[in-house]
């Protein structure tokens, strides 16, 4: 008997049950499919960067498996991986950060470790949304209840004080905050940051800071809550966007020696440690951080300053204009289609895949989110058929 004949398997966990996921995988893969049929695809689903990432990282990476640095490495990350980390930030913060503040690990693992080691299951957890996938899949694995709290279109999706005051009446054991934001592009200020800090202290809640585009803001000079660090806030980042280089799985936390001990012990029991290849080739990409992610900022901007003129030239469909990073949240209210339909519809007939809203909070149903970080002429061509489809829905003749 074969698996695929057996009728059913023995019931899963409670957490195996509520495995989610991220949607944009799922849409990839049926995208994939597609391709495996011969079809062309415009993929505007996943963050996945295509511009070439930093010859000295590579280089180096290749370098480091020649020289058999394939054996396993420390569960905290490779100490002067943690150490060039920490000097960043001190030079940047004026604040004493040393490797003892700094954990590697995959940025989205992180995520569920902060909230495996912060929260108990029935906890409330806060989340500003739109919000990223996976916050929702870590908190539903762990059995959190999320307490969404909406930031609006009109308000370009920024956080305000009637937003911090909402999520901290709640009385969440944690927050997760995310400037810059994916899916809407939006920088917080930082009064808002500094005023959500400072509720997050005296209320004693736990706060995730996830920086991960922080660096690709162009809107105005991002905030970074390791400026203002507390007990208990942990600020995380990631290596994926600003090297382009997402299959490394590396990036980090920063935070209280204590955290970053327990975010040691989680990595080693969850998958021991990090190989080594990478990290040596991030510690090579530290040097040349600032000129490679000025590329990738300017990049950025005026690709996807080109995709919002055009997606708000087009009659139909409207999105805030990009502060930083490279997602649209792309309001689809107008087409008379709910975005799981307009996103297999999309997939079938224009070979275009994005992710659908309500993937970043079930109450976005009426958007979608596109990614403009792929090579650029694709990024346009797709762009060009989620107007089209947009207006042969709406009505509006389309032009051969
Ligand atoms: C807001 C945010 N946080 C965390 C992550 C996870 O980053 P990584 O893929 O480097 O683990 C992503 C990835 O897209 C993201 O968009």
């Amino acid at each position: 008997m074969t698996h695929a004949s057996l009728p059913t398997t023995l019931p899963f966990s409670l957490r195996g049950q509520h495995l989610v996921g991220q949607e944009m995988f799922k849409v990839m893969e049926r995208a994939q499919k597609l391709e495996r049929q011969g079809k062309q695809v415009y993929h505007l689903e996943l963050g996945n960067p295509r511009m070439a990432p930093p010859p000295d990282i590579v280089d180096a990476t290749i370098e480091a498996i020649r020289a058999k640095h394939v054996g396993y490495a420390p569960m905290g990350g490779l100490l002067e991986l943690r150490e060039a980390v920490a000097d960043r930030y001190r030079h940047r913060t004026g604040h004493e950060y040393e490797a003892r503040h700094v954990a590697i690990s995959p940025a989205n693992l992180l995520i569920s470790q902060f909230l495996d080691l912060t929260c108990n299951p029935r906890d409330r957890l806060a989340l500003f949304t739109p919000a990223f996938p996976s916050y929702w899949a870590a908190a539903s694995h762990i059995g959190l209840d999320v307490i969404a709290v909406p930031l609006t279109a009109e308000n370009g999706f920024h956080l305000g004080e009637a937003q911090i005051d909402e999520a901290v009446a709640a009385r969440p054991k944690a927050v997760i905050v995310n400037s810059a934001n994916n899916p809407t592009g939006a920088v917080y200020t930082r009064p808002m940051l500094e005023l959500l800090a400072r509720r997050c202290e005296e209320e004693r809640i736990w706060l995730l800071s996830d920086e991960t585009y922080g660096e690709l803001s162009f809107g105005w000079p991002f905030f970074s809550l390791a400026s203002c660090p507390t007990p208990q806030a942990v600020v995380l980042s990631s290596f994926s966007k600003l090297f382009s280089i997402p299959g490394y799985r590396t990036g980090y936390a920063l935070a209280h020696p204590d955290v970053i001990n327990k975010l040691a012990l989680s990595t080693s029991t969850l998958i021991s440690c990090l190989p080594l290849f990478t990290q040596l080739g991030c510690l090579a990409g530290m040097s040349v951080m600032e000129p490679y992610v000025e590329k990738v900022r300017s990049h950025c901007n005026r690709v996807t300053a080109a995709c919002a003129e055009a997606i708000n030239r087009s009659g139909l469909l409207r999105c805030a204009a990009p502060e930083s990073g490279f997602y649209l949240f792309v309001d689809i209210s107008a087409v008379g289609l709910e975005d799981m339909a307009f996103c297999r519809r999309l997939l079938d007939s224009h070979q275009t895949a994005v992710t659908p809203g309500r993937s970043f909070g079930p109450a976005w149903d009426t958007a979608i989110r596109i990614a403009t970080c792929g090579q650029e002429a694709d990024v346009m061509e797709g762009v060009r058929r989620v107007i089209a489809l947009s207006q042969e829905l709406g009505g509006i003749r389309v032009a051969a």
